[in-house]
C-alpha cells in the first residue's frame, strides 16, 4: 500500500515542494486530516506515530546576516510509520537525512500554509518504519518570529549585538524544525557557535564565563515541552546569588539586578516548602534588553526577564516569584494543549501569590491579587461584549485561532481565583497537600484539563465529601458567584484618599504634629506631608485607578507637581499614568510617554497606551509616528498586537 506521503507527491507533483500556492482538494484534505486527528490543533506533527525523544542541536549564529544555520538531529520513538511530520514556519529547509553515524539523504515535502498562516507548514519526511534518527539541516530567515536580533544601540552597553528567542506558544517552529506541541516532551543538547566576544546561554546547563573559542555546549537532561527551548546571546556576565541561583545580564546592569533580586534564594526556599523540591538543579535569571516582549518567561533553569523589573526598590519581584513558580506549574506539569493554558498560568498565579505571602505577608499578597482581579474584571466585561464570549471559560477552544488569543487574564486570574476559592472551601492544609501530590503525580508530564478535573475529584473532592462547582468554573463563561471575595484595608485607605483628592481636598497640605520623644519632656514638632514613600507601588497604582476617568488635566498636573508620577522610574505606575493622561488630554506626559514607548518593548504596557491613543484621530496619528520610531525595538509579538491596534 502506498503511504500517504507518496500519494501526496503523486497527486501534486514536485511543484508542490516549497510552494505555498499549489493546492488541490486532495492535498488540502490530507493536510487537514493530519490536524484533525491530533489532540493539539496547533501542531501538524504525528506524535502518536513517531515522536522526538531527544533533540541534538548544532547552531551557528551569524549576527551579520541575522540568521542561524542549524542542524536539528531528532532521536525519535518510531511506532512503525514511514513519515515523520514536523512543524516549520519561516525557516528554509536545506536537506534532511536519516541515520546516526552514517546519514543518508531522504525526501521531504513541505505542505501548504494553514488558512490564516498561524501554524506555518508541515514538513513531511520520508523515513523507514524503523528509522530512529532524522536530521534536518536548515537556516532561519528574517521572518523567524521567535528570534529577536538587536543592534548594539538597542542594548544597555551599546557596543555589542544581542539575540534572544521566545518559543511560547508556537514560535519554536520558527527557529527549529520540530514537533511543536506541548504534549510531547524532549531532552535536548546543543552546540552553539558565535562571535568570540559574546556568550550564549540556554534553558539548559550554562557557562558562567566567556571562553576564547566562541563554541559552547549545553544540555537539558529533564524532558521539557519544546516551547521551553530558549537561547540568548550577547555581552553578558554572571553573578552568583547562592549555591544554586544567580543573575545573567549585561555588565552595566549586573549590580542593579543583583540588588533587585537578592531575595531570590529565599523565594526558592519558600516555593520548595510549599510544593516540594525544586527539580531543575539550578535557577538563574537573565535580564534581557528592553525589547523583550514579556515581563518574564519561565525558560527552565533560566528565567528570561524584562529590565523594567529593575526598579531599584524591589517592587516588581512578584514577576520573578511567578516565573519561579512555573518550575512546578508549567515546566514540571505542563498544559497538554494551548486550550489548557490555564493549567500553566492559573496555577502559577496562585503559587506566585503564596510565595509573595510567605515573603512579604498577607497584606501585600492580597494587594497584588486585587490589582490583578481588577484587570480580570475589565477584560471579562470587554469579552462578554466581544466576538468571543467563550474566551471567558478556563478551558478554551482555540482551533483555527492563534494560541496567543488565549493569553488573557482569564487563564491567569480566573484560574488563580478558582484555586483560591477551592482552597478556601477545603482548607489550606488539605489543599496544599493536594497540590503537592498533583505536582509529583504529574511531574514531567503534560496534562489536559480533563485529567486535572478527574484528579481533583478523586483526590480532593470525593475523599472529603466536598461538593464544588468545578464544571461551572472551568467550562462556563464569566465568573461563578461563589468566587472568593478579596478585601484589603490598605486598599480601602488609598481608595478613600484618591476619592478625597478627586473631590477637591488638598491632600498634600502640611500637617503639624507634636510627638513624644523617649527621654525628653518636650514633645517634638514634626511637619507631615503626603509623599511617595507612604505607600508601596501597588497602592499608588490603586490610587491612580480609583481616580475618576475624567479627572482632568489640571488635577493630574497637581498630582505630578507633588508626586511626579510622570517621571517615576516604575513602569507599572508610568503605564497607568500615561493612559489616564491620554484620556484627559494631559499633554505634559507626552515627552515621557514617547520616550517610554520607544524604549520599552513589553507588550503588557504598550497595549493599553496605544489603545488609549487610538481612540481619537489626532492621538492616533501621533501614535503612528511614535510607532514608526519605536518598532525597530519591538519584538514581532508586540508588533503584531500594536499593528492591529493602529490599523
Ligand atoms: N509564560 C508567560 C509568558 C507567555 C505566555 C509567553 C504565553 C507567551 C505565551 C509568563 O510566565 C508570564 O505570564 N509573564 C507575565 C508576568 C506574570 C507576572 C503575569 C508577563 O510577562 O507579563
Ligand atoms: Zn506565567
Amino acid at each position: 500500500m502506498k503511504s500517504a506521503l507518496q500519494l501526496l507527491i503523486v497527486l501534486v507533483g514536485i511543484s508542490f515542494l516549497h510552494s505555498c500556492k499549489a493546492k488541490t482538494p486532495n492535498n488540502k484534505q490530507k493536510l487537514e486530516s493530519a490536524l484533525d486527528s491530533s489532540i493539539d490543533k496547533h501542531s501538524y506533527s504525528n506524535i502518536e506515530q513517531i515522536s522526538t525523544k531527544h533533540l541534538d542541536l548544532e547552531l551557528d549564529i551569524h549576527f551579520d546576516s541575522k540568521s542561524i544555520y542549524g542542524v536539528a538531529r531528532h532521536e525519535m520513538i518510531n511506532k512503525g510509520t514511514d513519515t515523520a511530520i514536523f512543524d516549520i514556519k519561516n525557516i528554509d529547509i536545506q536537506k534532511v537525512t536519516i541515520g546516526k553515524e552514517t546519514e543518508v539523504e531522504t525526501d521531504f515535502v513541505i505542505g501548504n500554509w494553514d488558512k490564516d498562516s498561524i501554524l506555518g507548514r508541515p514538513l513531511h519526511v520520508t523515513i523507514k518504519n524503523d528509522t530512529k534518527y532524522v536530521n534536518i539541516y536548515y537556516k532561519t530567515t528574517e521572518e523567524s518570529a521567535a528570534l529577536q536580533w538587536l543592534d548594539p544601540e538597542q542594548t544597555t552597553g551599546k557596543k555589542h549585538p544581542f539575540l534572544f528567542t521566545q518559543g511560547q506558544a508556537i514560535l519554536t517552529r520558527t527557529w527549529i524544525p520540530i514537533q511543536d506541541t506541548p504534549k510531547n516532551r524532549i531532552t535536548y543538547s546543543a552546540k552553539v557557535k558565535l562571535p568570540k566576544e559574546l556568550m550564549p546561554v540556554m534553558s539548559a546547563t550554562n557557562p558562567t564565563k566567556i571562553n576564547d573559542s566562541g563554541e559552547y555546549s549545553f544540555e537539558m537532561k529533564q524532558a521539557i515541552p519544546c516551547y521551553l527551548i530558549a537561547l540568548a546571546a550577547g555581552n553578558i556576565e554572571y553573578k552568583k546569588l547562592s549555591e544554586n541561583s544567580g543573575i545573567y545580564t549585561e555588565p552595566e546592569l549586573i549590580k542593579a539586578c543583583h540588588y533587585e533580586f537578592e531575595d531570590l534564594p529565599k523565594m526558592i526556599v519558600a516555593a520548595e516548602n510549599l510544593y516540594g523540591k525544586y527539580r531543575w538543579e539550578q535557577y538563574d535569571v537573565i535580564v534581557l534588553p528592553y525589547a523583550f516582549p514579556y515581563g518574564g518567561m519561565e525558560n527552565p533553569r533560566l528565567t528570561f526577564a524584562n529590565p523594567t523589573l529593575i526598579t531599584g526598590d524591589r517592587s516588581l519581584v512578584s514577576v520573578i516569584a511567578h516565573e519561579l513558580a512555573h518550575s512546578w506549574s508549567g515546566n514540571l506539569v505542563t498544559n497538554a494543549t494551548w486550550d489548557d493554558f490555564w493549567l500553566n498560568e492559573g496555577f502559577t498565579v496562585y503559587f506566585e501569590n503564596r510565595i509573595m505571602e510567605n515573603l512579604q505577608g498577607k497584606d501585600v499578597a492580597d494587594i497584588l491579587l486585587i490589582i490583578e482581579k481588577q484587570e480580570l474584571d475589565a477584560e471579562l466585561n470587554e469579552f462578554s461584549h466581544g466576538k468571543h464570549p467563550e474566551d471567558t471559560q478556563l478551558k478554551l477552544s482555540l482551533v483555527g485561532r492563534d494560541p496567543d488569543d488565549g493569553m488573557t487574564q482569564v487563564a491567569y486570574i480566573k484560574g488563580a481565583l478558582f484555586l483560591k476559592t477551592l482552597e478556601n472551601k477545603v482548607g489550606r492544609k488539605k489543599f496544599d497537600a493536594f497540590l503537592k501530590n498533583y505536582f509529583s503525580e504529574f511531574a514531567f508530564k503534560s496534562v489536559t484539563t480533563e485529567q486535572f478535573v478527574e484528579y481533583l475529584e478523586n483526590h480532593l473532592l470525593a475523599p472529603n465529601k466536598i461538593a464544588f462547582n468545578t464544571h461551572e468554573w472551568i467550562y462556563e463563561q464569566g465568573m461563578p458567584s461563589n468566587c472568593i471575595k478579596l478585601v484589603s484595608q490598605r486598599f480601602n485607605d488609598v481608595k478613600l484618599l484618591s476619592k478625597r483628592f478627586a473631590a477637591g481636598e488638598n491632600i498634600f497640605k502640611k500637617k503639624i504634629k507634636y510627638v513624644k520623644v523617649p527621654g525628653k519632656r518636650k514633645k517634638m514638632r514634626v511637619v507631615e506631608q503626603l509623599e511617595r514613600s507612604k505607600y508601596i507601588t501597588q497602592e499608588w497604582q490603586q490610587f491612580i485607578r480609583q481616580l475618576p476617568q475624567d479627572i482632568g488635566a489640571e488635577k493630574m498636573r497637581e498630582l505630578d507637581a507633588n508626586l511626579d508620577f510622570k517621571n517615576w522610574g516604575n513602569s507599572e505606575i508610568l503605564a497607568e499614568w500615561f493612559v489616564l493622561g491620554v484620556e484627559n488630554n494631559y499633554a505634559d506626559v507626552k515627552p515621557q510617554m514617547e520616550k517610554f514607548l520607544i524604549k520599552v518593548g513589553r507588550r503588557k504596557y504598550l497595549t493599553p497606551i496605544y489603545k488609549a491613543l487610538a481612540k481619537n484621530p489626532a492621538n492616533k496619528a501621533w501614535a503612528k509616528q511614535v510607532y514608526e520610531k519605536a518598532k525597530g525595538n519591538y519584538h514581532e509579538i508586540s508588533k503584531a498586537t500594536m499593528e492591529e491596534i493602529l490599523k
